[in-house]
């Protein structure tokens, strides 16, 4: 994946949407004296802002593998400092009493080593809290993988198919996490946003998911691709009578503090 593909236009189109998730990641944070935090995979900074706010007097960075997000999230928090960087290959120079991470887990690889290693960037007290789509079996992205397999551009794809990683159970992270932190809470919460018709969804998906599977292909070929991933989604979702489609999304949600 090119990670410059990310848009923070385009993700910002459902600012409100994303941002509610990341929401109630970090109300589900415990109390605790949190003076450095970190926001990784921070995007366009919508995420870093809800840590500002809860903790004023905190210092607060983000990092993110795309520099046209950090170079957008400073803008918006030009007090906060931002970094580009692979959460993979990050080493920071401190420790932190909040590692935060919402929806950008789903695209790393190996969940069990780099929970693991992130918890040596953690202090004693400290909580990793994470949020990540749980949606690869959902209607949505199924007809992405079918749209895919299209032998006009099926060997282009084997990148993109492999980019998202398989989410684990809930008892996966529980006993990987469990006897290394005080505390665990792991839940599911399936949103559905109301989007606009089948072209809502293209939409949304434009700015996340879809992303991998259009950067390989021509402006005709990404035509192509979106209106036979169109008419896959209209035998699954039916817009309602005022147009409106519900658009279920399932997130896992892990609180773990040491
Ligand atoms: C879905 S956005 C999440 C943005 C923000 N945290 C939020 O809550 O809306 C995912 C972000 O993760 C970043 N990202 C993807 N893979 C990454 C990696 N390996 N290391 C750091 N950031 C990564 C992308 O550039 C993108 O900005």
């Amino acid at each position: 994946m090119r990670k410059t593909d990310w848009s923070p236009g385009q993700y910002l189109k459902f600012e409100d949407e994303r941002t509610r998730p990341a929401n109630d990641l970090l109300s589900a944070v415990p109390n605790h004296d949190v003076k450095f935090a970190v926001d990784l995979g921070c995007g366009p900074g919508n995420s870093t802002e809800l840590l500002v706010k809860r903790y004023p007097h905190a210092e607060i960075v983000g990092i993110d593998s795309s520099a046209d997000m950090t170079a957008k999230a400073k803008e918006r928090l030009p007090a906060c400092e931002f970094a580009v960087a692979d959460i993979d290959m990050w080493q920071p120079q401190k420790t932190f009493d909040l590692l935060y991470a919402n929806a950008v887990m789903q695209w790393l690889p190996d969940h069990g080593r780099l929970f693991s290693r992130l918890m040596g960037f953690l202090n004693t007290g400290g909580s990793l809290a994470i949020q990540m789509p749980d949606n690869l079996q959902e209607a949505t992205h199924v007809a992405m993988r079918e749209v895919a397999a299209d032998q006009r551009w099926a060997a282009r794809m084997t990148q993109a198919d492999a980019t998202r990683s398989e989410i684990g159970t809930a008892s996966f992270y529980y006993q990987l996490l469990r006897p290394h932190y005080q505390h665990v809470d792991i839940w599911l919460t399936i949103y559905h946003h109301p989007l606009q018709g089948l072209d809502g969804i293209i939409e949304w998906f434009n700015g996340s998911a879809l992303r991998p599977y259009l950067s390989p292909l021509n402006s005709d070929e990404r035509a192509d691709f979106l209106d036979k991933y169109r008419q896959r989604l209209a035998q699954s979702y039916e817009p309602m009578d005022d147009g409106v489609v519900l658009l279920p999304f399932p997130r896992i949600f892990i609180v773990a503090t040491r």
